[in-house]
């Protein structure tokens, strides 16, 4: 199985855990969009569930395969949500915004019952941080927030820059809420716990993509098949 093969191989198992009725969140990136993707295929045939999309990308994409879509503020309580991760540690702590979308991705998952995360084997790792730590920010006083970050990155016992993220124009990534992110190039996380918390008391960060506690079951597909891991 390639990457692409393995991605929606975790995709489609995450699909049998839906039930009808299922108020649902949808995540973001390449690995959720093979789970729109396949959950538009029960729908139409006949699935009844509504949906909350974590970004106006898979919102677009839900609409248009045909999924009914709500929001939080409609249905402030979810049932699953489903969603990728750029790493996934043994305990189910996550990385994740790659994507930029993860300030949405937290709420959602935060709103949901159950988080099930999907990804190919690649994203497994013993020890978060070799994937740059996404951190959201607000525009205003940016560089300030950057050495802000820099400073309790390494007070947290993970020194490392922070780089603001570019778009394609060259300018700043601007995410769906109107934010900027920066990549914090830690290398290893040994304590998410404690970074996540020294990264919360610092004025500017909107959210950032240390998801713990939120994901309850990983599904994880590699070239041997599906394997389904339950938060210990
Ligand atoms: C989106 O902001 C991210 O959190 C994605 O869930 C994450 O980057 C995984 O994306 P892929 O499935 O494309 O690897």
């Amino acid at each position: 199985m390639d990457i692409e093969a393995q991605k929606r191989a975790a995709a489609a198992r995450a699909v049998e855990f839906v039930r009808p009725g299922m108020r649902l969140g949808l995540g973001t990136g390449s690995t959720a969009k093979h789970f729109v993707e396949l959950l538009a295929e029960r729908v139409r045939t006949g699935l009844d569930v509504v949906a909350v999309p974590t970004s106006e990308a898979t919102r677009a994409l839900a609409d248009r395969l045909g999924i009914a879509l709500t929001t939080l503020d409609e249905t402030p309580e979810l049932d699953l949500t489903i969603d990728g991760a750029d790493e996934i540690a043994p305990d189910l702590t996550l990385i994740k915004g790659g994507g930029g979308a993860l300030l949405r991705e937290k709420i959602v998952a935060a709103a949901s019952a159950k988080m099930i995360v999907i990804a190919d084997e690649s994203k497994w790792v013993s020890m978060l941080g070799r994937f740059p730590l996404p951190i959201e920010i607000v525009p205003f006083g940016a560089t300030a927030t950057r050495r802000a970050v820099e400073a309790v990155t390494a007070a947290a016992g993970c020194p490392g820059p922070a780089i603001l993220r570019k778009g394609q124009n060259g300018h700043a990534f601007v995410t769906d809420g109107g934010h900027w992110l920066l990549d914090a190039q830690l290398q290893r996380i040994p304590d998410p716990q404690a970074l996540a918390a020294r990264l919360a008391a610092v004025p500017g960060i909107m959210e950032h993509g240390l998801f713990i506690g939120l994901a309850r079951t990983a599904i994880v597909a590699g070239p041997d098949g599906v394997r389904l891991i339950e938060r210990p």
